[in-house]
């Protein structure tokens, strides 16, 4: 017989109902403990979830903030191919935590510099406004809403004032004191404000093979610029002026961003010699200038947003034809007139020449070119 036998044939002894009542009890308070610790445990865990969840958000972010970055960089240089971008593009190697504000009227705010250019910091920022009666910034970067409208803040990099950033601020809340566009009984858009008539010519540049008529530099196939001509960036009052030119687009509600500024000779060289190798010379010289006969290269011509075919037509190209010249600016390669500016239809080129000369092209008609105005031929030797 083994134990479980001898076991089952023991008498059981009957337990009485208090001790049914204590057991109960005690299997309860041990259940209740289980319980509490169960939850403890549950409410530990989440905690440092929720802690751990946190962080993992802010890497998150981080790395959305470069995406953005990269994607702007890649408008801006694929050029043809993409979309217009909704953002300010970034070209330069700064990398701020935003690059636009909303705010409203009396708000301050600033961008967080997250990435410099290669061997500058803090010490080398420059900060400048497009509008300081829409929105200021300090030399810390502090950005300050004064009145309704949209403006960009800029920041530059005082060793090389060729890298630079554009953040878009549109602010809201208070009635704008800036005056908007109107339209005069005789239906004639006037310029946005009073300062924007008064673009100034650009300074001349001190090259004696630069041809010049008055105060307007020629650049196209009959008159080239040497090849040691390099000003390494777009003039300062072309950039300033168009700053002014997109905020004005970004008041009626336009998108409109630098693609594509200063090109120096030998850039304008490879660039051209692609475009011969892929479509031969004869197509190429219909849409690319030959190296020493690029505006580019003057550091007074920008190409804006989508540099193809389909930027024609688009809001945008119709906002830049209709007031590019209310900020000193033309197009400079109007449609129909290949035959003259030796070039096909770029509705997104414009060429900075001051007011003087953009209100004179206007009033002649706004595909009024410059080999027109003065009198000049665009051909190759
Ligand atoms: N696309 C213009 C003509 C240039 O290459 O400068
Ligand atoms: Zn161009």
């Amino acid at each position: 017989m083994d134990n479980k036998d001898f076991d089952s044939q023991r008498p059981r002894k009957k337990a009485s109902r208090e001790t049914i009542r204590k057991r109960q009890l005690i299997a309860l308070c041990v259940i209740a403990l289980l319980v509490l610790i169960l939850i403890l445990l549950i409410a530990k865990a989440c905690s440092a979830g929720t802690t751990g969840g946190k962080k993992k958000n802010e890497v998150t972010t981080t790395t959305t903030i470069t995406a953005t970055t990269t994607t702007s960089f890649e408008t801006t240089t694929a050029v043809t191919t993409t979309e217009a971008s909704t953002e300010p593009a970034n070209t330069s190697d700064f990398k701020l935590d935003k690059y636009s504000f909303d705010l409203k009227v009396g708000d301050t705010d600033m961008p967080m510099v997250q990435d410099y250019p290669e061997g500058s910091g803090e010490w080398n920022e420059q900060w400048s406004s497009s509008d300081e009666n829409i929105a200021t910034v300090d030399e810390w970067g502090n950005i300050k809403a004064i009145a309704e409208g949209t403006c960009f803040i800029i920041l530059r990099d005082g060793g090389d004032p060729s890298q630079e950033v554009q953040i878009k601020v549109t602010v809201s809340g208070e009635d704008s004191t800036q005056p908007t566009t109107t339209t005069d009984n005789t239906g004639a858009t006037e310029p946005q404000s009073a300062e924007a008539a008064e673009a100034p010519a650009p300074s001349r540049i001190n090259v004696p093979e630069a041809h010049y008529e008055g105060d307007t530099l020629i650049v196209n196939k009959s008159f080239a610029l040497p090849a040691t001509y390099d000003p390494k960036d777009l003039d300062p009052t072309c950039k300033d002026w168009f700053y002014k030119l997109a905020s004005g687009a970004a008041k009626d509600g336009v998108n409109i961003y630098l693609s594509s500024g200063y090109r120096s000779y030998d850039y304008q060289n490879t660039i051209y010699n692609n475009y011969v190798n892929e479509y031969g010379t004869d197509t190429a010289d219909t849409f690319s200038a030959r190296p020493g006969h690029s505006e580019h290269q003057t550091g007074l011509a920008i190409d804006v947003n989508t540099i193809d075919d389909s930027f024609a037509g688009t809001p945008e190209a119709i906002w830049l034809a209709e007031h590019c010249w209310e900020y000193g600016f033309i197009i400079r390669y109007p449609q129909g007139k290949q035959a003259i500016t030796g070039y096909k239809y770029e509705p997104w080129h414009i060429r900075y020449v001051g007011s003087a000369i953009s209100k004179k092209i206007h009033e002649m008609g706004d595909d009024t070119t410059l080999e027109e105005l003065y009198g000049l031929t665009s051909q190759y030797e």
